[in-house]
């Protein structure tokens, strides 16, 4: 072992800060930008992620997460961010609930881009008077379409007035209440 050997022990320590530096072997740099879409708080302004680092992405006001697309990037073994679709869309938010119908079963979603539209079924209760069933369409200002109203109140008929009696009701339609008055005696 040469005196020379000695000497190198202290240069190697002298460089190893140079070594570290921020794009060191290993790590992935700051994250990528995904658009419309922001880190967390705490992951904003970091520098370097180890490998295997995961981090979710939130969409932006006004945006939603499409369905069946990731939202985490992960730091791979070369050193680079996996890849991202454009996962946050513009959407409307979930549509309007109305005292007369319900979302039909299928439309049970929570994504509604532009333009999507929304079908209704008359509640219990309630019948269509039309071939025509209600529906809402996501606007480009991202509020659905006012529902029309399609759908009415079913009748029960005309109470039959009792013997030595009558109804006072106001109409016969689905959740009216109707009084039996007895005759004087
Ligand atoms: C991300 O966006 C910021 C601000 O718009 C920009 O300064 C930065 O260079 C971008 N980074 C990448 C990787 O495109
Ligand atoms: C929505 O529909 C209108 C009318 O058909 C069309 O002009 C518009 O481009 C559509 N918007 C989107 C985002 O698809
Ligand atoms: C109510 O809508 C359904 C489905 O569109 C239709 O089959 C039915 O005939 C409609 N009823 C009336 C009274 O138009």
């Amino acid at each position: 072992m040469g005196p020379g050997r000695r000497r190198s022990l202290p240069l190697l320590l002298l460089l190893l800060p140079l070594l570290s530096l921020p794009t060191a072997w290993g790590d992935c740099g700051p994250l990528p930008n995904i658009s419309h879409a922001e880190p967390p708080e705490s992951a904003k302004h970091q520098g370097s992620f180890s490998v295997g680092s995961k981090v979710t992405f939130r969409c932006l006001r006004g945006y939603i997460k499409r369905p069946l697309l990731s939202d985490t990037v992960q730091c791979l073994a070369n050193s680079q961010w996996s890849n991202l679709l454009e996962f946050c869309g513009r959407s409307c938010p979930s549509p309007p609930r109305v005292h007369f119908a319900t979302i039909s079963q299928d439309e049970m979603q929570n994504f509604y881009p532009v333009n999507a539209t929304v079908k209704y079924i008359c509640r219990p209760g309630y019948a269509n008077t039309t071939d025509q069933l209600p529906t809402s369409t996501c606007l480009d200002d991202l509020a659905w379409s006012e529902v029309p109203q399609l759908c009415q109140r079913k009748s029960c008929g005309i109470p039959p007035n009792p013997e030595h009696g009558k109804i006072i009701a106001n109409d016969h339609l689905f959740g009216a209440k109707a009084d039996v008055v007895c005759n004087r005696g």
